[in-house]
């Protein structure tokens, strides 16, 4: 049995005002979602403010990063513990963002997962492949190769059993795009496959989101999937509405 989760990624959006409003409209919608895990990540400026509003609700919050590092002289770096001590329960780790902008690479992953664990952090570690990858044939090989660096990590069965993974085709990421329900659920499919020939009874309760242009128009299609568990929501996050919409949709049980 995997809970369902959808999850709001704010990215680096959103006035003060503006992330009180949106928080404020999640918790008055909340009580309505029952089976579905809700978690959001505003920018870490926000996180006090969030984990005054959503603390004794059932929306869980976390960071959208953390340093590879534990601490010291890394200027503009935040470390897994500070942000821990905001009450985050997950982080996000290796956004294709933080990929494609900031030169994370899956050895940069790695070490982030380790460091949440360390911090007693749940990671929600993200793959995808680019649209070049896609077209070339490589999806698989790709999301596999970016899994296998965290399978790598010496303590990787504990610490995916406190993780999340989420499929996010770089090429569906705010571009309207999505990869059809079957599409995703192929993916979905071989990255629990290769988790279950570690460990079978992981592979089982690892909760696989799907993330890219999921909106109030197809979220149900993809959630009616075996392996999406969930979803990763970026853009159709920013409207509390919208985003508690998409957590009814998800609002089954398996
Ligand atoms: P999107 O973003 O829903 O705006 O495509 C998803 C994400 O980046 O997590």
């Amino acid at each position: 049995m995997r809970r369902p989760m959808v999850a709001g990624n704010w990215k680096m959006m959103g006035t003060r005002s503006e992330v009180e409003a949106l928080s404020k409209s999640i918790v008055a919608g909340v009580s309505a979602i029952s089976e579905v895990e809700m978690a959001v990540f505003p920018s870490f400026v926000y996180l006090d403010h969030i984990q005054k509003t959503f603390s004794g609700t059932q929306v869980a919050w976390g960071a959208q990063n953390i340093a590879s590092e534990r601490q010291g002289a890394f200027t503009g770096e935040v470390s897994a513990e500070m942000v821990a001590e905001f009450g985050c329960e997950y982080v996000l780790i290796g956004h294709s963002e933080r990929r494609q902008y900031y030169g994370e690479t899956d050895q940069i992953v790695a070490v982030k997962t380790m460091r949440a664990f360390e911090a007693g952090l749940k990671p929600i570690i993200c793959v995808g492949e680019t649209l070049s990858e896609r077209e070339a044939g490589r999806t698989f090989s790709v999301v596999e190769g970016q899994l296998e660096a965290v399978l790598a990590l010496e303590n990787s069965n504990q610490t995916l059993y406190n993780a999340v993974l989420a499929y996010e085709p770089v090429w569906a990421i705010g571009t309207g795009k999505t990869a059809t329900a079957q599409e995703a659920q192929a993916v979905h499919q071989c990255l629990r496959e290769r988790v279950a020939k570690r460990d079978e009874k992981l592979a089982k309760a690892l909760r696989i989101l799907y993330g890219g242009s999921v909106k109030r128009d197809n979220a149900a299609e993809l959630i009616s999937q075996p392996d999406i568990d969930g979803c990763l929501v970026g853009g159709a996050s920013l409207d509390g509405q919208h985003f508690l919409d998409i957590a009814s949709l998800c609002n089954r049980s398996y």
